[in-house]
This record gives C-alpha cells, sequence and structure tokens, in this order.
C-alpha cells in the first residue's frame, strides 16, 4: 500500500463569522517533496485554506489529515503541528512583531529550544538566503515592504519546517528579490521541504511547481500537472485565469512543426533555445 499523503484535506468547510463562507468541500493533497502552486482569483479561498494548514484556523466540517491521521486541536498536538508546517502569512505586517529583523528571524529558532550559538547560525543562513543579512540590525517597522516581506519568509525558513506553506511570497518582491526567494526554496526542495504557496503568477506556477491546484469559489478545480491543468482553457476561463504564455508559445511553436515535441519548455531560457534551434533549422 502506499504511504498517505504527508497533509490532505478532505471536504473543507469553513464560514467566517458572519456567515461568509470561504471554503465549501474543499479538497486539497499535499505530497511528500512536492512544489505546490495554489492559483485562484482574489477570494477564492486561497488564504483561508493555508490558514488551516497550521491549525491558526480551525475547519467548520471536513477533515485535516497528517501522516493521514487527523489532525486535533490541543495545544501538545498544535505545537508540534506548527513544528512540522511553516506558514508565511500573506501580509508581513502581520508576521513582523520583534523590533529589530535579527530578534524576529531568531525568535523561532529560540522558540524551538536552540542554543544561541545554533540560533545564531540559523538566523544568519536565513538572513543571506534572503539577501537581508544587511538590515539584521534594523528596525521592523520601517522596513520598505518588499524588506518586511523577504524578513518574514526569513523568520519561517530559520525554523526549517518539514512543509513550508507561503501565502504570496513573491508578491511585492523585486525581480532579483524573486530568483533570489526561488533559489533559497529550491534549496529547501532539494534537501527534501515541501513547499506549498498561493500565487496570482501563472508564469511562475507553470515554471517552476511541479504541481498546481487551481481554487475558485472556496472549491479546488484541478490538482494534478502543471501542464495538465494550466493547458485546460475551459478550466482557467471559470477561474479567470489565463493560460501561460510559456505554454502558448510553445504549443503554437510545436503546431507549426506538426509534432507533439514533449516536454514543452518550461522556462524562458528553454523557450528561447527551442526557437533558436527551430530557426537554424530552418535556414539550414
Ligand atoms: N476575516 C474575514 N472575515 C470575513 N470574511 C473574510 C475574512 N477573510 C476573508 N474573508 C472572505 O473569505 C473569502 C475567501 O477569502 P481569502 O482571503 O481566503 O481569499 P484569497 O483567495 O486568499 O484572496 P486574495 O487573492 O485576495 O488573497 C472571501 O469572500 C473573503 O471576503
Ligand atoms: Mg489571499
Amino acid at each position: 500500500m502506499s504511504p498517505p499523503p504527508l497533509l490532505a484535506v478532505r471536504r473543507l468547510e469553513y464560514a467566517y463569522p458572519g456567515g461568509i463562507v470561504a471554503l465549501h468541500g474543499l479538497d486539497l493533497t499535499i505530497e511528500r517533496g512536492r512544489k505546490l502552486a495554489i492559483l485562484g482569483p482574489n477570494g477564492s479561498g486561497k488564504t483561508t485554506l493555508l490558514l488551516h494548514l497550521n491549525g491558526t484556523l480551525r475547519p467548520g466540517g471536513g477533515e485535516i489529515l497528517l501522516d493521514g491521521r487527523a489532525v486535533a486541536y490541543d495545544r501538545r498536538v498544535l505545537d508540534q503541528w506548527r513544528r512540522r508546517v511553516g506558514l508565511v502569512l500573506q501580509d508581513p505586517e502581520d508576521q513582523l512583531f520583534a523590533a529589530t529583523v535579527g530578534q524576529d528571524v531568531s525568535f523561532g529558532p529560540l522558540n524551538l529550544g536552540l542554543s544561541e550559538a545554533e540560533a545564531r547560525q540559523r538566523v544568519g543562513e536565513a538572513l543571506t538566503a534572503l539577501d537581508i543579512a544587511s538590515l539584521a540590525d534594523r528596525a521592523t517597522h520601517n522596513l520598505s515592504f518588499g524588506q518586511k516581506k523577504r524578513a518574514a519568509i526569513a523568520g519561517i525558513l530559520a525554523m526549517r519546517p518539514e512543509i513550508l506553506v507561503l501565502d504570496e511570497p513573491t508578491a511585492g518582491l523585486d525581480p532579483q528579490g524573486v530568483n533570489q526567494l526561488l533559489e533559497a526554496l529550491q534549496q529547501l526542495h532539494e534537501a527534501g521541504t515541501t513547499l506549498v504557496f498561493s500565487t496570482h503568477d501563472v508564469e511562475l506556477a507553470y515554471g517552476w511547481a511541479d504541481q498546481v491546484a487551481v481554487f475558485h469559489d472556496g472549491t479546488v478545480l484541478a490538482q494534478g500537472d502543471p501542464d495538465a491543468v494550466l493547458g485546460d482553457r475551459a478550466l482557467l476561463r471559470q477561474a479567470h485565469l489565463q493560460p501561460p504564455l510559456l505554454l502558448e508559445l510553445a504549443q503554437l511553436l510545436e503546431a507549426g512543426q506538426g509534432e507533439p515535441g514533449w516536454p514543452q519548455p518550461r522556462s524562458r531560457e528553454a523557450l528561447l533555445a527551442r526557437l533558436r534551434e527551430r530557426l537554424r533549422d530552418r535556414s539550414a
């Protein structure tokens, strides 16, 4: 029998006070070692779902399974659960609370019971990964938005969770910040960390994730391989999403050549290389 998924959400229901239904019969499976991207329009329930993944919100119905076992909400279980699942909030203002960046990022490791020296090492690594080592002594409250975002991500990275959940981690970062973040996440992925992140960037989801889930009105319309899900035009229309330009260009290119040519290029570089190859073939 195959092992149960690391984390699974079954028929989840959640309504905010006032009766606003945010999640309705939502199913999502998070397999160990995945890079799962969650896509969906504003208000489709992405943040609400992510807040359930470390027990911040408690479902009104359905269940959450960690290693195949339904989670509980007493202090002891919640503490262990949150050591395993680190959640980076959408708004860094909701996450940062200490006076300086260094203090903020060291809070998690110290809270895990690590020594001062170990915590210092973790903080150094996390700040370097997000390229904010020079901000260690700066006051968190007067950083720029992108700097706050980097600091908030560093704080969770420093705890080295088994599952790292990030709510729109690239929103507000400059292009270099996005690349540095993706590099840091790729290293975590290669070291075995399971990654789940929400985004409005279909190109990022297509090019970087190895699985995508499309949210709409509090449910998951589809979860699966990026080529299959993001190649389904009817599904994307329903979720008010545009197909990735890379996928469209690659499909046009292959159609012009009259051959299937899988796998599709999944990065700018790969697509440009394919184009150059084709143009060279034509002129030869
Ligand atoms: N604190 C709250 N109180 C009441 N309703 C809320 C609250 N937070 C979210 N909602 C509602 O729940 C639904 C889902 O919101 P959620 O924030 O999960 O969407 P989202 O997919 O993360 O959107 P975005 O892309 O804008 O971040 C929306 O209808 C929203 O208005
Ligand atoms: Mg959100």
